[in-house]
């Protein structure tokens, strides 16, 4: 066993208590799904869209190449999907609405209007709508498109703003096509436009990420997600790649290139709202769903209730003839411990850098100095702590960044693992994580 998977298992053993993880198909029945949802206040709801133009060589995610028949018959099976959450939730209000993918706006003129109706129709959407997109689809007439669906937050992958690192990429435009599409977004008045980056490129300097990042912040953007690039041992750009993600000097290297970004950003005037985002003071963050119970709909959507995981099958011809079929199109699901929902919940506040210990009372019923008050103590005392009022903690840039790797020895891992049997396998009999 690597020195990597000997840590992760103790720190795991340590966190949760649990000597292993692992997801089964045994799928939570009609019935135990009604009697944890009767209790709910709210909820959020994720859209997966698996289509895309092309493949980037890099990308983990559950996609696939898109065919506008494909396209079509996907839309009505979602909204056989929304049917059956809908009998479940009733008219609880949905807080927290994404549609993320894969590239949600290759469906704008093929059936993406037809969800959002039949959303609309049967929830009580009470939240702003937030969007992923691909500038190749961000034409003049497809803007107004977006608008009209009453997108209010939209989110564009624009990765690099130098040819070679696009072409490295196989983005399909050049930078100087890439940024008059983001002058006409930002003309368009979205309450918060996103614009996500990669850095730490193979053969990318320190003076090449600074000027890019600096030409990033001179544009009308309200929010930068800048990450690293990651490499999944499932994808074309990671399958040579043995150590890429955990080797100490690619993560020396990210750290001294997030602290260039870190320096760009505060002195333009943007916050930090997550490890990897920059939010411009004053406008709304762009983020996934934020609220503790969500429900995922389409292939591969993940969804949480306090104690149960699951996740849909993400090959999307299985999904459209499971649902069609009148069945459910989970695939696998995981029951979590008290130790492993808390666990999570710490995950997440770090991510977002910030939390307050009456949160965590809240959705407990502890007190969060008992349960992890000494890892408090220890992370004042490494200067990952910036303040701390009693309630609100709030992590330095320092203690973001190593906290975050040490979370990235698992969620690279169970994404890894998780994904890449999933996008193998429709139907896994199980995964350990
Ligand atoms: C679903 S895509 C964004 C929308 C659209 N599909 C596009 O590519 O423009 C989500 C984002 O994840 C990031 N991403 C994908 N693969 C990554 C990787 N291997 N390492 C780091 N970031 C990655 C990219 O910044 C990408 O824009
Ligand atoms: S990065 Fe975006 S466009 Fe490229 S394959 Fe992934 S989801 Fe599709």
């Amino acid at each position: 066993m690597s020195f990597t998977a000997a840590f992760r298992n103790s720190l795991r053993n340590l966190l949760t208590k649990e000597s292993s993880m692992v997801l089964t198909n045994r799928i939570p029945s009609h019935e135990s799904l009604e009697e944890k949802f009767r209790d709910i206040d709210e909820f959020g709801l994720y859209l997966h869209i698996p289509f895309c133009r092309q493949i980037c060589p890099y990308c983990p995610y559950n996609i696939e190449i898109y065919d506008s028949e494909t396209a079509q018959k996907y839309a009505l099976a979602v909204n056989r999907e929304i049917d059956f959450y809908a009998k479940l939730l009733g008219k609880k209000p949905v807080t927290s609405f994404y549609i993320g993918g894969g590239t949600p706006t290759v469906m704008l003129r093929d059936g993406l209007e037809v969800i959002f109706d039949h959303i609309f129709k049967s929830f009580n959407l009470q939240c702003e709508i937030h969007m992923e997109s691909h500038p190749n689809d961000l034409t003049p007439g497809n803007l107004e498109v977006i608008k009209a669906l009453k997108v209010d937050n939209l989110s564009m992958g624009v990765e690099s703003l130098q040819d070679k690192y696009l072409q490295l990429l196989k983005r399909p435009y050049t930078a100087e096509e890439v940024k008059r599409v983001v002058e006409r977004t930002a003309a368009k008045d979205f309450k918060c436009f996103n614009v996500d980056f990669i850095f730490a490129l193979p053969g990318q300097t320190y003076g090449e990420l600074e000027k890019a990042a600096a030409e990033l912040a001179s544009l009308d953007i309200d929010q930068v997600a800048s990450y690293p690039l990651f490499y999944f041992p499932y994808t074309r750009m990671g399958e040579p790649i043995k150590r890429g993600n955990y080797s100490l000097p690619e993560i020396l290297r990210r750290r001294k290139m997030l602290r260039i970004l870190e320096n760009i950003y505060y002195d333009r005037g943007y916050d930090r709202t997550s490890v990897w985002a920059f939010t411009k003071q004053g406008a709304p963050k762009y983020c996934s769903v934020t609220v503790p119970l969500y429900v995922g709909l389409g292939a591969s959507g993940g969804s949480y209730h306090r104690d149960v995981f699951f996740l849909n099958t993400f090959n999307d011809h299985e999904y459209i003839k499971t649902v069609e079929g009148g069945k459910m199109p989970i695939a696998l699901s995981l029951d979590l411990s008290e130790n492993m929902q808390m666990a999570w919940w710490f995950y997440w506040r770090v991510y977002e850098t910030r939390f307050k210990r009456s949160a965590f009372q809240k959705r407990f019923g502890k007190s969060f100095n008992e349960v992890y008050g000494s890892y408090i103590r220890m992370f004042s005392a490494l200067g990952y702590v910036k303040r701390d009022d009693g309630d609100e903690i709030v992590l330095s840039d320092k203690g973001i960044y190593w906290l975050h790797s040490v979370e990235d020895l698992f969620s690279l891992d169970y994404i890894s693992k998780l994904w890449g049997t999933s996008k193998q396998e429709p139907w896994p009999e199980k995964v350990a994580l």
